[in-house]
């Protein structure tokens, strides 16, 4: 169903219609998409926003990108993504924009008055106290709803709270437009799924899309629509509330997982076994899927056991699994620096004050450029708690971090400048250029003797570790590889 627009003016960028994305057929809407009919407008432009505005620019739409950052909105314009590791964002961002299909813009209610579809992608935290920050969602739908019209769908893809959706954005949404959800416009909620360097081919070919609208034609419509866009076809659910807490959902498992990897491989530690190899065996049995231990960062993960449990507790329920499983992860650093201090104490007879630190991984993860929420700079926070002056890091994917310079840590340019005459050094992120060359030696080939090297995410190679070409010995403590040189000989 087609319209023209009553809000056609002269400053409307490309629009001479508007569609009823609420009211409309599957087949128009999806006619309507792939021949460039529809208009959506993209509110917040981060990993995942860049991420939706290049799936559905590829699948037919013109999008209309907006961010409340204006050096996002200039780069965009100017065609260059601020996102540069995401393979096909920065092309079609490119393309799209000499093709006059994509404009980005600060003005949120305009975008919202000129677009069919909103989706939204602002980022959802959390406060001091561990509950969910809404203030970005809020500033968004209200900015939605300001230029929100009859037949207009809004899609969140945040993840949020359970039943956010259809609490918190009904209520702005109704309140500001005066507009009544599912008869005038569509609400739905669809978690996003990406794994941060594969976005666009986990939208478009791994995963099934997931939508639940707050009534059946907001779930129609987005389903409709994600259909032109994901191979692996539309999971429709019976409320936005379901599918918001499936995606918390697959968040908790992994993180209860990590913990439960992180208790074992302790165990395993402590009786002088190998948990990768008993990991191995294990997972041969279809039922068993035991994860690899480590930290547990990022926005993601470290966030969705907390939104669960807010809920939990505004319901008197308590979720002792959940909770616990967070616990273990978040302590992870503290453990870790614990266990350096002991050590260090051990075989230097002085402990971390008086050490000088390298960490070797930035990210919250391995293979991404994202530092945010990573237990990297937790552990950074705590070894500086305890005095240390002397902490150098080096990450293969950070060459600059202003926040790190003002707490004055050196940001070296290669591992053995970082490591160069240090006591200890801490490996805090599984990089593949980590895991697939570097040895303990050359790790700690120019560090100073006594010196101790932790593992934080048990990537070195220790088959090795003890014998005469090997100037170490090697330890699993509180699940961590550990690898101690302990006198000037050793320093081979
Ligand atoms: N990054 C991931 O891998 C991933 C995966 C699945 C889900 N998510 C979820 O997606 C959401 C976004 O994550 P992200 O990684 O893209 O965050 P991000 O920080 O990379 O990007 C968010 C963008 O939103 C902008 N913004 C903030 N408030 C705004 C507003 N009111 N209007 C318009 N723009 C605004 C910010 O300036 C920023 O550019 C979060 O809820 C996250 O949990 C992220």
């Amino acid at each position: 169903m087609i319209a023209t627009s009553p809000d056609c003016s002269k400053d409307v960028w490309w629009r001479s219609h508007i569609m009823d994305i609420l009211h409309s057929s599957s087949e128009s809407l999806k006619s309507g998409l792939r021949e460039g009919k529809i208009t959506i407008a993209v509110y917040g432009l981060g990993h995942v926003g860049l991420a939706i505005s290049a799936v559905w620019l590829r699948a037919g739409g013109k999008v209309i990108g907006v961010d409340v950052k204006e050096e996002v909105i200039k780069s965009i314009n100017n065609g260059v993504s601020p996102i540069k590791d995401e393979p096909g964002i920065p092309e079609t961002i490119k393309k799209s924009l000499a093709e006059g299909k994509l404009e980005a813009t600060v003005d949120g209610v305009k975008a919202s008055r000129e677009s069919d579809v909103k989706i939204i992608a602002v980022p959802v935290t959390l406060t001091n106290t561990k509950n969910s920050d809404l203030s970005a969602l809020k500033q968004a739908l209200q900015t939605i709803a300001g230029g929100l019209k009859k037949g207009d769908l809004v899609i969140i893809e945040s993840s949020v709270p359970p039943t956010t959706t259809a609490t918190v954005a009904k209520a702005i949404l109704e309140k500001t437009s005066r507009l009544r959800v599912e008869e005038d416009f569509g609400l739905t909620y669809s978690p996003e799924r990406i794994y941060e360097g594969r976005a666009l081919e986990d939208i478009e070919k791994r995963y099934p899309k997931v939508a639940g609208g707050i009534g059946p034609r907001s779930t129609e419509a987005a389903a409709a629509l994600y259909e032109v866009i994901v191979q692996k076809g539309v999971i429709r659910t019976t409320s936005p509330a379901v599918a918001e807490t499936s995606k918390l959902f697959e968040g908790i498992y992994r993180d209860a997982n990590i913990a439960l990897a992180n208790e074992l491989a302790r165990f395993c530690g402590t009786i002088d076994i190998d948990f990768n190899e008993v990991r191995a065996v294990a997972n041969s049995q279809p039922f068993c899927n035991l994860h690899l231990p480590g930290f547990v960062g990022g926005w993601c993960i470290p966030f969705y056991p907390h939104f669960v449990l807010q809920v939990a507790n505004e319901k008197n329920i308590k979720l002792p699994l959940t909770s616990l499983a967070r616990k273990i992860n978040e302590d992870k650093p503290k453990v870790l620096i614990k266990v350096a201090d002991s050590t260090l104490k051990e075989v230097s007879g002085k402990g971390l004050k008086a050490s000088r630190v390298a960490i070797l991984g930035l990210t919250f993860r391995g293979d991404t450029s994202d530092t945010r929420n990573s237990p990297s700079y937790e552990a950074i926070d705590l070894l500086l708690r305890r005095g240390v002056s002397t902490i150098n890091a080096y990450d293969p994917y950070v060459s600059r971090d202003i926040n790190l310079e003002k707490k004055g840590i050196h940001l070296a340019p290669s591992i053995s400048e970082a490591t160069k005459d240090t006591e200890l050094i801490i490996i805090m992120t599984d990089h593949s250029s980590f895991k697939n060359h570097l040895t303990p030696n050359e790790v700690l080939k120019t560090a100073s003797t006594p010196a101790v090297l932790i593992d934080g995410r048990n990537i070195l190679p220790i088959s090795n570790g003890g014998t005469a070409t090997d100037n170490f010995a090697h330890r699993k403590i509180e699940g961590f590889s550990v690898f101690i040189r302990s006198t000037e000989a050793g320093k081979r």
